[in-house]
């Protein structure tokens, strides 16, 4: 584990625990309004600035884009006030689209690891395929999907039809979910946000066996940081759409940079930190409730094996 002070970066999982509340609370008057490029903006604001108090020596490895793109977030910004130095993976508004539309899977999010534990993903497209516990070490991304699906099956001991798979809602999954449909695994599909359904497959009654499909690389990273805290399965290959993708995975990773990639060449430490806070109802919990005296945030946040679930009503003379 890395320390500094006698601390390790698990001993700050309140601290980005806030930095998640202060990135929802931003975003809440967005819920609903039609405009997710808002929506996002207001999440950005309230995690940058959340950031800066951070007691850490933080720096982004996964964020809103290039320096040149992003004024803030953006990839290499140094953040926090300093102390015990870490990389930081974010999406301040995982689902921004559906927090428009004030539908359920949105939430913000982060996920931190020591210095150099993170993949430097570019904002590409990841093929994902994702498991609990049970199935660690059994999937490759380059098998069939029938054959990861029955690797599943076995270490839960499940029937396949009694198995609940989540998949982005994307003609480009027509096969996978005509392969899901055919072994009779129900599947939930999803119309945007698939880091919630991939942490849900480590957690104890979350309702979701696996995730399999092709979603942002970004989200594969801060949900792969769950996934190796808990102890589940994960594996990816990147998948450049056009050249101009596929020479720059070729400047930053080499020859091999659509390889498979399993758990450990994505996020290389144990000593990880996860944390969600709720925009609308999802795997981070229940919506945020607005009353007179406040708002009540509920946030999911992974620590090691520690899983949290934490409510906290902040009043509004606070806000
Ligand atoms: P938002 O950009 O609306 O937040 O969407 C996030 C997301 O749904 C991810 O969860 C997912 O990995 C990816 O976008 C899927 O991308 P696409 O919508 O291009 O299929």
């Amino acid at each position: 584990m890395s320390e500094a002070h006698g601390r390790t970066l698990q001993d700050h999982w309140a601290d980005f625990l806030a930095v998640a509340e202060e990135a929802a609370l931003s975003v809440l008057e967005q819920v609903g309004k039609g405009d997710k490029e808002a929506a996002d903006q207001a999440a950005v604001d309230g995690m940058h600035a959340a950031f800066r108090r951070l007691p850490l020596s933080a720096r982004v490895v996964i964020g809103e884009g290039e320096m040149d793109e992003a004024p803030m977030l953006f990839i290499g910004e140094e953040l926090g006030r300093g102390g015990l130095g870490c990389d930081i993976a974010v999406d301040p508004l995982e689902g921004t689209g559906l927090t428009a539309a004030a539908q359920d899977g949105a939430m913000t999010v982060l996920s931190a690891g020591p210095q150099g534990s993170l993949l430097h993903a570019p904002d590409i497209y990841m093929e994902k395929i994702c498991a609990g516990p049970a199935a660690a070490g059994r999937l490759r991304i380059d098998a069939p999907l029938r054959e990861n699906v029955l690797a599943i099956a076995d270490a839960l001991g499940k029937e396949p039809r009694r198995l609940v798979a989540a998949v982005l809602d994307r003609p480009r999954h027509a096969d996978a979910i005509g392969e899901l449909r055919k072994l009779g695994v129900s599947i939930r599909l999803l119309s945007a946000g698939d880091v919630g359904p991939a942490v849900a497959t480590c957690l104890p009654g979350g309702g979701i066996d696996l995730v399999v499909g092709t979603g942002g690389a970004p989200e594969g990273v801060l949900a792969a940081c769950a996934v190796r805290a808990l102890g589940g399965a994960f594996c990816g290959r990147l998948r450049p759409e056009n050249e101009q993708e596929r020479a720059r995975l070729q400047e930053m990773f080499g020859a091999d940079a659509e390889r498979p990639l399993q758990l450990t060449d994505i996020v290389r430490s144990d000593d990880v930190v996860f944390a969600a806070t709720s925009v609308t109802e999802s795997a981070a919990g229940p919506a945020p409730e607005v009353g007179d005296g406040g708002v009540w945030l509920s946030s999911l946040v992974i620590a090691g094996k520690t899983i949290r679930r934490v409510r906290r009503f902040i009043p509004s003379d606070s806000l």
